[in-house]
């Protein structure tokens, strides 16, 4: 059965019409996807947000973490999904060390994402400094979702992979952080692994849309890492991560059957094979005889 929506919104996503759902109390649909297929597959399913996410690092590029992607490795992700996208906004993760150095580093990734690319809006992690990062982007005119509670990129300063906000004052550390980032001019912001309890407190002080991964349902919208929700990852994941689909095994038993019939000679069949005339054939027979003497 087909959970695709019966009518298919096919305006292009905007930033007043995520506002528009946040207001309307529709959730929003955020997923990642890092190549031509599977924003298609993000496209088709009609989301409202693709985010080319630096967790391209682990899931598409073998890395152990999202901190070694480089800005040129993403941008070429990021421009096959722009190949693939024609209705969701879509963002452009800034990768570690991109960003962080000053203003003039910000706004120069951050072009690059959108001139390259094609990206409408960039994602970057933190607040402290990373708010004035953002509040310099939003001013060059380009569109900033921002990005709390656990961060990949700086995931060993925070303790390395886990929950953020379990103590009163971590709580307050991420409220300030959440409402930097609002107050520099991003459009939407991100809370990652936060207790459902501490994300809602902070949801209901913010004006702009938040999109929770792994921070309960009082938020305005969900994201889910592609390869975590599609199971085309080995492993268990995080905590908040639903599989609705187990991909990687598909892909194994695929391969697996391919492999299986090459040695057995069942692949290919006479349906795979091209034709050839009979005469065509008999003068090529002939003419190669003489060639190899
Ligand atoms: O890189 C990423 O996939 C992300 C999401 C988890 C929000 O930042």
């Amino acid at each position: 059965m087909s959970s695709l929506p019966e009518i298919l919104d096919t305006r292009p996503m905007t930033l007043p019409r995520l506002m528009d759902k946040r207001e309307a109390g529709e959730p929003i649909v955020m997923v990642t996807a890092y190549d031509f297929p599977s924003a298609r597959a993000a496209e088709r399913a009609g989301v409202d947000v693709v985010l080319v996410g630096d967790s391209a690092a682990n899931t598409v590029l073998g890395y152990d973490s999202t901190v070694p992607i480089s800005v040129d490795e993403l941008l070429m992700l990021a421009a096959a999904v722009r190949r693939g996208l024609r209705t969701p906004l879509l963002v452009g993760d800034l990768p570690f060390g991109s960003y962080e150095i000053s203003d003039a580093q910000a706004i120069a990734t951050a072009q690059r994402f959108v001139k390259e690319a094609g990206c409408d809006a960039i994602k970057l992690e933190g607040g402290g400094v990373n708010a004035e990062r953002a509040r310099a982007i939003v001013r060059a005119g380009i569109p900033v979702m921002g990005h709390v509670g656990l961060t990949p990129q700086t995931a060993t300063a925070l303790g390395g992979w886990r929950a953020q906000g379990r103590t009163a004052d971590r709580a307050l550390e991420l409220a300030e952080d959440a409402l930097d980032l609002q107050a520099a001019g991003c459009f939407s912001i991100v809370f990652e692994a936060i207790p459902s309890e501490v994300a809602a407190v902070i949801s209901s002080k913010m004006h702009v849309p938040v999109i929770g991964i792994g921070a309960g349902p009082a938020v305005d919208g969900q994201v889910l890492v592609f390869h975590d929700l599609l199971g085309i990852r080995e492993g268990h994941g995080a905590r908040f991560v639903k599989r609705y689909a187990d991909l990687l095994d598909d892909m194994v038993d695929g391969v697996a059957a391919y492999a299986a019939d090459v040695r057995s000679r069942a692949y290919p069949g006479p349906e795979h094979a091209y034709s050839v005339d009979g005469e065509e054939l008999s003068a090529f027979r002939a003419a190669v005889e003489e060639l190899a003497g």
